[in-house]
């Protein structure tokens, strides 16, 4: 594994929304969120990088956000899981943008609780993208934004890592270290003039969701993106989106382990 020290190109001026285009990173891109997301960036005229690893679907992104209105869009496809990539990875992304002011962290699989549960190597894989590879990730990134002295560390966690259940546990185990890093990197940085926000969703229509059983009435991702979109712009630490999922999971983490352990959830 390789040691990610961040090395900015140079003093930046201190982050005003006035010196447009934004820069904006986004890992992930292929993401159901992260797409609808990086289209409200692109009709505000962002320039735009885009990680994924899906070549023809990362083209597909970046030519409808071209047509949106996009000021630059590039594109490099990579496998996250691969950490010893990551430094050369964001130092090319940050150098095509000139600069950086939101990363935007999107990357993630659900994996399969069943199999997790019998196939340890499943189960570490989970982790892997989910935390291991982000806190690559975020460690560089968030040293970066320190020494330049401003930028937004946007990353998608999930209301899945506030109470560990049977039917996804490994994968909330993942969101849920992602969630306390997240906490303890705010902490560390926000005084720098680094933000950092956690965004906790719950269940969305995208690819992770499809055929899942009352997947229709799962949030839009239009409607989840926008919400993301206004609290980068606000500053904000902590989104639960849809909202109701603040004080849903507030009655979850309310209730006793000795009830919880019989329930199916
Ligand atoms: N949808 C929900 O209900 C929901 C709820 C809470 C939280 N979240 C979180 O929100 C984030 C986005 O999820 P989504 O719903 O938009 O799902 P999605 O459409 O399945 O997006 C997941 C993204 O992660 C990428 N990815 C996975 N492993 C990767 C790797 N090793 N290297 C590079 N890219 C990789 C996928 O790329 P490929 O196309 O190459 O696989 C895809 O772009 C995830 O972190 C997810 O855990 C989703």
């Amino acid at each position: 594994m390789s040691t990610a020290t961040a090395t900015p190109e140079g003093a930046l001026p201190h982050r005003d929304l006035s010196h447009t285009p934004w820069r904006v990173l986004v890992l992930g891109a292929t993401s159901g969120i992260a797409e609808a997301t990086a289209r409200i960036w692109a009709r505000e005229g962002a320039n735009i990088f885009l990680v994924a690893r899906n070549a023809d679907r990362i083209n597909a992104v970046a030519a409808d956000l071209r047509v949106r209105g996009a000021a630059y869009v590039e594109t490099a496809v990579a496998d996250l899981d691969d950490i010893d990539g990551h430094t050369a990875l964001l130092g090319r992304a940050i150098t095509a943008l000139g600069g950086l002011d939101v990363a935007y962290l999107a990357v993630g699989i659900l994996g399969e609780q069943p199999r997790a549960e019998q196939d340890t190597t499943h189960a570490l894989h989970i982790l892997h993208t989910n935390l291991t590879a982000p806190v690559s990730l975020l460690t560089w990134l968030s040293n970066y934004c320190v020494n330049q002295g401003f930028g937004t560390l946007a990353v998608l966690s999930s209301v899945a890592g506030e109470r560990g259940r049977k039917s996804n546990y490994v994968y909330g185990a993942s969101k849920a270290g992602l969630t306390a890093f997240l906490g303890g990197l705010r902490n560390r940085v926000d005084r720098e003039g680094v933000h950092v926000l956690t965004i906790k969703p719950g269940p969305v229509r995208t690819s992770m969701t499809t055929g899942m059983k009352g997947s229709e009435k799962f949030a839009d991702p239009d409607k989840v993106a926008r919400e993301i979109a206004r609290a980068i712009d606000k500053k904000q630490d902590v989104l639960y989106t849809p909202f109701q999922w603040r004080p849903i999971m507030a009655v979850i983490r309310a209730i006793p382990e000795r009830i919880f352990k019989k329930l199916n959830l």
